[in-house]
């Protein structure tokens, strides 16, 4: 595989160090973003997903170990601070919280203003991103406090895009939403992927979502990796799962009861789709015999 756009080596993060309340949040964490790639990163609340994604972007440091952008140490200078600021997107969990200007369109400027571009630029952008998240124009000169709560998120997601991040990362985007909500702000990611090539990072809860889109995916358990490869791989290991408190998506929870019942429904079923291929292929093998 070509070079990792982001490598996290030995990442340990320790909060509230040498006082009575410290708490090992994320341990020993090695991971590789590649370009292009959609990973999910799933995990037990509390196991540390949101504390090792703020390393990304260098919003907080490692206790111990790095993360390197192209292969450069994120904390090495203002400098690279601040190439990793502008490579790498953060989309907080509930970012609604964090609109604080006058304006949704100066919210959404906000990120490429501090990239110090031409005002001309900013604007072109900040439309771009309003127009990609399914903002209209007349929502840029409202009040962020005067949006729904899908329109909320969606600005914050624009806030990020028009920064144009080589590497996405969003936090629970869809967390909170409607289904159909959910399904559009996942089609604006997707299609941010698919006409950047950048690598999205995505936490969430859902392992059906996670077995739709993920290419890989990397599981958390009180802060170490507990698990990672496709989605295939991962929930192929059902019942490990289970053990750490996780669910499996619908489709392999139906296929280890279905084992119970003694229908030998093969490991990899984790989509409708595998579900209706693994079932015929047993009916054919039923009636040959
Ligand atoms: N700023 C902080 N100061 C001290 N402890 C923290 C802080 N942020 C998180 N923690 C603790 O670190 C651990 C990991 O938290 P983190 O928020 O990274 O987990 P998470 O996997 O994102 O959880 P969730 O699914 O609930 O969002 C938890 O025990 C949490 O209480
Ligand atoms: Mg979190």
């Amino acid at each position: 595989m070509n070079e990792p756009i982001l490598k996290i080596e030995h990442l340990t993060h320790v909060y509230s160090q040498g006082t009575p309340f410290e708490l090992t949040a994320v341990r020993d964490v090695d991971l590789e973003i590649h370009k292009g790639e959609i990973l999910a990163l799933i995990g037990h609340t509390g196991s540390g997903k949101s504390t090792l994604i703020q390393h990304l972007n260098a919003l907080i440091k490692p206790t111990s170990g790095r993360v390197l952008l192209g292969g450069q140490d994120i904390f090495e200078s203002k400098k690279s601070v601040k190439a990793a600021r502008a490579a790498v997107g953060l989309v907080f969990q509930y970012p609604e919280y964090q609109l604080f200007e006058e304006t949704v369109y100066k919210d959404i400027a906000f990120g490429p203003k501090n990239m110090k571009l031409p005002s001309n630029e900013i604007d072109d952008r900040v439309r771009l991103a309003a127009r990609f998240v399914g903002l209209e124009e007349d929502v840029l000169e409202r009040a962020p406090f005067d949006l729904s709560g899908g329109q909320k998120r969606r600005a914050a997601i624009a806030g990020v895009i028009a920064m144009l991040p080589e590497v996405l990362v969003l936090d629970e985007p869809m967390a909170g939403l409607d289904p159909a909500g959910r399904e559009s702000i996942m089609e604006n990611i997707l299609t941010y992927h698919d006409e950047t090539n950048a690598a999205i990072v995505i936490v969430t809860h859902s392992m059906d979502e996670a077995a739709r889109y993920a290419h890989r995916m990397v599981v958390l358990d009180h802060g170490r990796v507990a698990m990672t490869g496709t989605p295939e791989e991962v929930f192929s290991h059902g019942e490990e799962l289970r053990a750490m408190g996780l669910a499996t998506p619908v489709m392999t929870d139906l296929a280890l009861r279905l084992r119970a019942l003694g229908v030998a429904v093969p490991g990899n079923v984790y989509t409708v789709e595998r579900m209706a291929d693994a079932l015929m292929a047993l009916e054919r093998g039923r009636d040959r015999a």
